[in-house]
């Protein structure tokens, strides 16, 4: 089929390059020259496992891209709009570019197209859609508007992509239906999977193939907002429950695991750590609240999600506090930038936000990450210094702090590590090594959700250390117990 994607960002060069891949004629349009010229010569602009390889095999064969919306859309069979939806300083998500793509699309219509909407956007906006191009001109049976949101994690797009849990099929028509049927055809029979050259298999995933889902675009829009919300809930679930775990002694990983083999909850996204971040959960639960909003429904549930997730952040910097006592002065190893591992995005991560206020109290902050560095000197002050490896960063250090889940940090060679700081002290906020690991090379750990670890002759201060300073929530409410913690922004100042 021939498919146009307006948009060629993160979703839209993913969906791009794999419905290429799926045997489709993409053209992927975008009216930023620049990116264009760079995406035909094969750049590929973010960090994404398997992403080169694709666009080299389809790069100029069924891969094509262009900077005229009208003329894609005139020879395409299905338009995917997948523009950014950023959000307004009230939260919600601002639609002008999935408006302005309405439009021009509207111009273009000969004979039957579907209009898909790829971006994540508030329910009732394919209705709009809609409406925009019969206002514009076009005729009502001409089009149909459908919603097939992606559910692709930043770092495993590809494989997200190819390899999904279920595909959403928002549409309110047959004949819309019949059209998203045939595009994803190759995975739903599994004939993509036959091929030898196919995207391998990730470890972990269901060997059983693909469900395409269908329900009413409304349906399908509540689904992404609705899936992101729930996702972002058990992170901040995991998060509170750590911080219990913290003042009684418990160990969050055992207790999340625990819970997480109850099959009714699962699992996956139940780790503690320094909150999320990342350009979808933060935008897309205030994009969701404004709606449950605009529907009469305080939806309180979201703003305590949010809470958390910051109060988390607040918790971490209070634990760094509590390992050195004094930030002023302090050099400090970082490992991680990105707002994940896997990815050189570095939007709302709460590595960032960390590093903003421990420069803040006065630290010296010295900064490693496999893929984000370049993309965080772009929004870090001068200060930050930048290592070429973990163990420079570690070099003379007061402490080494873990920010980022990169699976390379969770295989450091800790003799060498412990070798290169000034103090051996690893303060963990993914919880990627065990406290017993870590004191047999003799390092004090302090990870969340988990009882602080230290060699034999430490162990004394620091259990005290941990229940006055780190699980002093027993002590009541703790959100504003250190004034210092009111430097890290909320993530409603950072929206707006
Ligand atoms: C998220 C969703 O997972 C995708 O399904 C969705 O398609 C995407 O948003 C989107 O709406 O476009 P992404 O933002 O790439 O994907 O990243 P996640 O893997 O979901 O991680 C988000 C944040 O949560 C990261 O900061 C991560 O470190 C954190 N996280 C994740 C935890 O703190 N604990 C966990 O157990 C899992």
């Amino acid at each position: 089929m021939r498919i146009a994607i307006v948009g060629s960002g993160y979703v839209g060069l993913v969906t791009g390059v794999c419905f290429s891949e799926l045997g489709h004629d993409v053209v992927l349009v975008d009216n930023d020259a620049a990116k264009l010229a760079a995406l035909q010569r094969g750049e590929v602009p973010i960090h994404e496992k398997f992403l080169p390889e694709l666009l080299a095999r389809h790069r100029g064969a069924r891969l094509q891209f262009s900077g005229d919306l009208a003329a894609a859309a005139r020879d395409c069979k299905a338009v995917f709009i997948a523009v950014g939806t950023p959000p307004t300083e009230q939260g919600e998500a601002d639609l002008s570019y999935v408006e302005s793509v309405a439009r021009e699309v509207s111009g273009s219509i000969s004979g039957y197209k579907l209009v898909v909407e790829k971006s994540t956007v508030p329910v009732y906006t394919s209705g709009w859609i809609r409406r925009i191009m019969l206002r514009n001109g076009a005729k009502a049976d001409s089009f149909d508007v459908a919603s097939n949101p992606e559910f692709l994690r930043e770092g495993t797009a590809v494989t997200d992509f190819l390899y999904p849990d279920r595909i959403v099929a928002g549409s309110d028509t047959e004949r819309s239906s019949a059209v998203l049927r045939e595009i994803y055809e190759p995975l739903t029979s599994g004939s993509y999977y036959a091929q030898a050259n196919a995207v391998p298999r990730p470890e972990g995933s269901s060997a059983s193939l693909p469900q395409l889902v269908l329900t009413s675009a409304k349906s399908a829009e509540l689904i992404k907002h609705a899936s992101n919300a729930f996702l972002a809930m058990k992170i901040s679930f995991a998060n509170a429950v750590a911080s219990i775990c913290e003042s009684v002694g418990a160990d969050a990983k055992q207790v999340c695991q625990g819970v997480g083999m109850d099959a009714r909850i699962g699992s996956r996204f139940l780790n503690p750590g320094i909150g999320y971040g990342g350009s979808c959960f933060p935008k897309d639960l205030l994009a969701f609240r404004s709606v449950a909003r605009e529907c009469g429904l305080d939806f309180r549930l979201l703003d305590e999600v949010i809470r958390i997730n910051e109060e988390q952040r607040q918790r971490f910097l209070r634990k760094v506090r509590s390992a050195l006592w004094t930030l002023r002065g302090k050099r400090l190893a970082v490992l991680g930038l990105a707002f994940k591992g896997g990815t050189d995005d570095i939007r709302e991560s709460p590595a960032i936000l960390l590093i903003q206020a421990l420069l803040q109290e006065g630290s010296r902050v010295i900064a490693h990450d496999p893929a984000a560095m370049a993309r965080a000197k772009e929004v870090l002050p001068a200060a930050v210094e930048y290592a070429s490896d973990p163990y420079e960063a570690a070099k003379d250090a007061d402490a080494l702090l873990i920010l980022t889940e990169w699976e390379e940090y969770a295989q450091l060679d800790l003799p060498r590590l412990a070798r290169a700081l000034k103090y051996p002290i690893v303060i963990d906020g993914r919880n990627l090594y065990e406290g017993e690991t870590m004191t047999q090379h003799g390092f004090t750990y302090y990870s969340v959700g988990r009882p602080t670890a230290a060699p034999e002759e430490h162990v004394g201060s620091v259990a005290r250390t941990s229940v006055e300073r780190i699980g002093d929530s027993r002590n009541g409410d703790t959100r504003n117990s250190d004034a210092r913690t009111e430097a890290l922004p909320t993530e409603g100042e950072r929206s707006a």
